[in-house]
């Protein structure tokens, strides 16, 4: 078959170490690379292999048409004369049209077939794409990877999403192969092992956002709860009780009052996790018996847990910067204004309320400051740059002193009116008092295990101690093996 361009390789030409006889497939143009299928997925490919400098030979059934997309140094063929001239293949068509590709069997033996595709649902097939290809293709070496990354990914380099590629195969030299194909492509390859893994790697770009399902349910069901109670306490009970229409509290003041509460129940969410985790593993007096599914669960989501609680708290500090801006705000000055004249009240103020606004809003914002340093740290480009005592130093130790502040935040705002009855609308009690729940008992479970007695039991668990073991040696009963009756599995 006669290529319909045949330009050769790019000038630039360096020869670079690819293990198993891949030596030379980089710019000599003598072992180009081969891909089936002219597509999106193909023609970005082709682009990022040859800005790398790699010689590529595109398999199409319509070579003519399909030429027009791709750069003139690229070689667009037909299937049978790429597959002749590769000997690394990516195959970019869809898992449906593998079947139609049966005949190019005897061409591919030997050859080194990179399977790409992705599906459109989990766990779409009994088994996944890149078995379906080897079971067609056995006397090739199927190797699963690149599906994570979009097209437009591969394009534009790997800059936007991740750089991480998951590669797997059950053959061992092809799988080298890849690896060192995807770093020479400037992605970060993760070896997944056997080609069994590729029903995993197949699955990770259909899921969305998974780490962060759970957290933004908590998240969004305890913003619908304190909505509705914020409503209820400050705009249907004067309603009710006097007929005072305050509907216009609901886009600022009840929004304000809900945000900071969920900010705060978010916060102590991600500590209560850790304090049940060092409660449990007191309690079995070991660190290897396994958490329970759903600690194990809390414990991942502890960072989407954090950073939305940040997300919460930075538009509440929004709101409040903005309440004095609004016009009922104003009104609200007048008329109180016009009262204390009526009064005949000179100065009206007040050493104690000045005390408690300027203490919280500064608590507020110690509180916010120290979780910024926790988000940022968060991101991978900065926690990388942290060794592992710092990353927890911050987000450990000065996350509980975050959590410590906004407690004392809402404490000073709320003040006395905690023991004033008229804040108890409909017999329920205020906001804050809600708030300061969940961080009052963390805070108590933390000071509990800073105890000596306890922290050092809690420091000598995580260092392998075990509770049974120690018991046993005590009551001398632990089994004495001699060494002939050790068997090694
Ligand atoms: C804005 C913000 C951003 C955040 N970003 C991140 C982030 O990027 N990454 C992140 O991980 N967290 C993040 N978090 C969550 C939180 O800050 C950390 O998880 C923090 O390390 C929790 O500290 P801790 O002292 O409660 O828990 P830890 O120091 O993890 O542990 C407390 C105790 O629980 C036990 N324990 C906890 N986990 C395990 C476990 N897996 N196996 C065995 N024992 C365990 C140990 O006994 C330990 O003593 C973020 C939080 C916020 C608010
Ligand atoms: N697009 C992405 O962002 C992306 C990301 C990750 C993985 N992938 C995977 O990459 C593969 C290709 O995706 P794509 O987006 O490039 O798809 P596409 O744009 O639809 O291209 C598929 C190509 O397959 C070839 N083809 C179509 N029908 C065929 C048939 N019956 N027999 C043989 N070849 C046929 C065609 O090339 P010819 O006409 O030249 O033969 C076509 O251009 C898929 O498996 C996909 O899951 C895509
Ligand atoms: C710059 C930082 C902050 C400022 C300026 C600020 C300001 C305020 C203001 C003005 C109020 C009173 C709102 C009202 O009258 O309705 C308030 C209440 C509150 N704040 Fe903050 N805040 C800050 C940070 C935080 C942070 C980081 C948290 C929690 C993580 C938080 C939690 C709360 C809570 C729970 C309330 C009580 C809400 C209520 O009961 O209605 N605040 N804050």
């Amino acid at each position: 078959m006669e290529a319909l361009s045949m330009l050769g390789s790019p000038k630039a030409r360096h020869e670079t170490f690819l293990p198993n006889g891949m030596n030379g497939v980089k710019a000599t143009g003598r072992v180009p690379i081969g891909v089936i299928g002219s597509g999106d997925f193909a023609k970005s490919l082709t682009i990022r292999l040859v800005r790398c400098g790699y010689h590529v030979v595109i398999g199409s059934r319509n070579p003519k048409f399909a030429s027009e997309f791709f750069p003139h140094v690229v070689d667009v063929t037909h299937h049978e004369d790429a597959l002749t001239k590769a000997s690394v293949v990516f195959v970019a068509v869809h898992r449906e049209h593998y079947a139609s590709l049966r005949g190019l069997r005897p061409l591919l033996a030997g050859k080194i077939l990179i399977d790409v595709s992705n599906n459109t649902r989990i766990n779409q097939f009994p088994e996944s794409n890149a078995e379906y290809l080897a079971s067609l293709f056995p006397d090739s070496q199927v190797v699963k990877g690149f599906n994570v990354v979009s097209a437009w990914t591969l394009q534009g380099g790997p800059k936007d999403a991740s750089r991480q590629v998951y590669i797997c195969s059950n053959h061992i030299q092809a799988r080298r192969q890849v690896i060192e194909l995807a770093r020479q492509l400037d992605f970060i390859p993760v070896d997944l092992g056997a080609l069994s893994s590729a029903r995993e790697i197949e699955n990770l770009p259909l899921r969305l956002f998974a780490l962060w399902r759970g957290p933004v349910v908590v998240a969004v069901s305890l913003a619908t709860f304190f909505f509705l109670y914020s409503f209820v306490r400050d705009v249907i009970h004067p309603f009710a009780r006097n007929q005072q229409s305050d509907f216009y509290k609901i886009p600022i003041e009840i929004v304000n009052q809900t945000l900071p509460v969920v900010a705060m129940t978010l916060l102590s969410l991600v500590y209560l996790a850790g304090l049940l985790a060092a409660a449990h593993q007191l309690y079995y007096g070991t660190k290897y018996r396994r958490f329970p599914e759903w600690l194990e669960t809390w414990l991942q989501c502890r960072k989407q847990l954090g950073l939305l609680s940040f997300f919460f708290a930075a538009v509440h500090v929004a709101y409040s910067l903005c309440l004095p801006m609004r016009r009922s705000e104003r009104y609200l000055f007048l008329n109180m204004a016009y009262q204390q004249v009526h009064a005949n009240i000179e100065n009206s103020w007040n050493e104690e309320e000045v005390w408690r606004i300027e203490m919280y809003i500064s608590f507020g914002i110690m509180s916010l400051g120290l979780l910024s340093l926790l988000a940022v740290t968060s991101i991978p480009s900065v926690s990388s740059a942290l060794n592992w005592r710092e990353f927890s130093f911050i987000q450990s130790t000065l996350g509980y002193v975050a959590l410590l502040i906004s407690t004392f935040h809402v404490l000073i705002y709320g003040w006395k009116r905690a023991f004033e009855e008229e804040y108890y609308r409909f017999y329920t009690p205020p906001n804050f008092v809600l708030a300061l729940v969940l961080p009052c008992i963390v805070i108590l479970g933390k000071s509990v295990l800073l105890c000596p007695c306890v922290s050092r039991k809690l420091r000598s668990i995580k260092r392998g101690w075990e509770r049974s073991q120690f018991e046993e040696d005590a009551t001398g009963t632990a089994q004495q093996f001699s060494p002939q009756r050790v068997t090694v599995m």
